[in-house]
């Protein structure tokens, strides 16, 4: 039986493509989208969401809209990193399927309330705040989650939106922190892993050669998306960050990490949205998230490939 899933995200390229393998794995149903703000406004990651469906022909996957902006803070968004529209690349058409009715928090609640116990994993990859919402709305939905798989965090790597913070959580920070306190079993994958996810010419022109629309657009969207990282860090093409949340459930052996504790810092201006990662075990903190720190980037990007090619 397939593993169900549920992705809640603000799409961004990278999150785009994590879709698109998603919906193009037969492990997986995903059973609907939640959008969130964050690397755009949440009118843009709503649209772009269906945008993305209708590229690979699922608009049967229900997308709904959630929060705005984050718990306490002011919206800090990545249209440096994602262009204006935060899809920017290819050329795809305004999406002509409508948005479901209702708050993507309701749905998240109504979903994992109806499904059966432990059925269910949140595949977070934007800032957490609309599932730290249902969580703190709903404190009986936190047993009956599976496991809360989420790209955000970073701490070999540090920051890539503050010297200290990695984006996801810097937006949401507090959101972040309901998140890691939560109890639900955790898979984080940080810039540590997703930084040696790099789509290289020869990954992309393996993208583009598939010759498919999806296989096009998706070397367009690195395309764009990689002028960002090869001028800042100077690495051979962008980092493919939230395509390993998914990889994650496909292929755990891909990847490798320890099961540590983890501390987001909410309070400090100079380190706001840091993830105080004890990778080497020097507290007494009880362990609450298994933290990925390496992954075999040649069988990611073959697994990417292979699926992106049923589309
Ligand atoms: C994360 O931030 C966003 O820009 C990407 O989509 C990814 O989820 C990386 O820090
Ligand atoms: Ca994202």
């Amino acid at each position: 039986m397939a593993q169900k899933i549920i992705i809640d995200t603000d799409p961004g390229q990278d999150d785009a493509v994590a879709i698109l393998l998603a919906l193009a794995s037969p492990e997986l149903e995903v059973l609907g989208i939640t959008a969130v703000a964050g690397n755009v406004p949440l009118a843009l990651t709503a649209r772009n969401a269906r945008m993305v469906l209708e590229l690979a022909g699922h608009t049967e996957v229900p997308v709904y809209a959630g929060c705005d902006r984050p718990l306490r803070h002011t919206l800090v968004t990545a249209e440096h990193v994602h262009g204006r529209t935060g899809l920017d690349g290819p050329d795809l058409p305004d999406p002509q399927m409508p948005l479901s009715e209702g708050h993507a928090v309701d749905f998240l609640i109504d979903t994992l309330r109806s499904e059966p116990e432990g059925s269910v994993t949140l595949c977070p990859l934007g800032p957490l705040t609309n599932v730290a919402k249902a969580l703190t709305r709903a404190p009986d939905i936190g047993p009956r989650i599976a496991r809360i798989v989420l790209m955000g965090g970073a701490y070999f790597e540090v920051g890539n939106i503050t010297p200290a913070a990695e984006f996801n959580i810097y937006v949401d920070p507090e959101a972040a922190d309901i998140v890691f306190k939560s109890g639900v079993p955790l898979t984080v994958l940080p810039l540590d892993c997703t930084h040696k996810a790099l789509v290289t010419s020869p990954r992309n022109e393996a993208f583009r050669a598939l010759g498919t629309p999806v296989g096009i657009a998706v070397a367009q969207m690195t395309d764009f998306f990689e002028r960002f990282d090869r001028e800042k860090y100077g690495s051979d093409g962008a980092p493919l960050h939230d395509p390993c949340v998914i990889a994650w459930l496909l292929r755990p052996g891909l990847f490798t990490g320890r099961e540590i504790n983890v501390e987001v810092e909410t309070v400090s201006d100079l380190t706001r949205g840091m993830t105080v990662a004890d990778w080497w075990g020097v507290t007494d903190r009880p362990a609450n998230a298994l933290f990925i720190g390496g992954i075999d980037a040649d069988g990611f990007f073959a697994l990417l490939t292979e699926r992106l090619a049923r589309l």
